[in-house]
């Protein structure tokens, strides 16, 4: 699957334009990404990161990396994904970065979502659902989400994120309605984000392959 997300990444960078402060998320495709804006980093401005571990990254290729406070509203943002359904919405998080993402993706007008193709399913929810929580709500998040969804939350053991939140991962749902739930999980006092990107989901997803297929 690595040359998937390879293939993905390098089909991205069509859409770097000159002069651009780049939106760059987190994952193993997203690092091929980095990477392959790294050839062509005399022409962009600078990037905005979703996490410590990309800005890491980022840096270590010497690209800038600037704060969303400081650029205001960006034209590009790419990120991968866990799950894409055929209507461009998104799980995301699995590597616990969904809430920097989230703010990412708000703040542009063009989210470009790079996945391979096993990322692919008709509906959303195979893979855990992530939802970052605030720590001493943890319990008290977890019974709801039990209560609204029937799905299992797992707590992310030994997992911090870069907001020093924790990771609850529900199990066993079937998202039918990912817009319904991705308010409603957003309303329990606790929860800083779910991993759920359909209120605002990709603009253009990029399934890697030869050649990629564009959706
Ligand atoms: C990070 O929190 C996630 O949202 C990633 O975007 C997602 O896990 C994709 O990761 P890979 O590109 O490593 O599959």
């Amino acid at each position: 699957m690595s040359e998937m997300k390879r293939l993905a990444a390098e089909k991205a960078l069509e859409y770097v334009e000159d002069g651009m402060i780049v939106g760059v998320g987190t994952g193993s495709t997203v690092a091929y990404f980095i990477d392959g804006l790294a050839r062509i980093k005399d022409r962009i401005k600078a990037a905005v990161s979703s996490s410590e571990q990309s800005t890491e990254r980022l840096r270590a290729h010497g690209i800038e990396v600037q704060d969303l406070n400081a650029t205001g509203p960006l034209s590009l943002y790419v990120d991968g994904a866990d799950e894409c359904d055929g209507h461009r919405r998104l799980i995301k998080g699995g590597g616990a970065a969904l809430t920097r993402e989230k703010i990412i993706a708000e703040a542009s007008k063009t989210f470009v979502c790079i996945v391979d193709p096993s990322k692919q399913v008709g509906i959303l929810g195979r893979f855990p659902l992530p939802v970052e929580v605030i720590p001493m709500a943890r319990s008290l998040v977890a019974r709801e989400i039990v209560r609204i969804t029937g799905g299992q939350p797992v707590w992310r053991d030994g997992v911090v994120t870069d907001n020093g939140n924790w990771i609850l991962d529900v199990h066993g749902l079937a998202i039918t309605d990912p817009v319904g739930m991705e308010r409603d999980l957003n309303q329990i006092p606790g929860v800083v984000s779910v991993g759920l990107f359909a209120r605002r989901p990709a603009d253009v997803v990029i399934v890697g392959g030869e050649p990629p297929v564009v959706l």
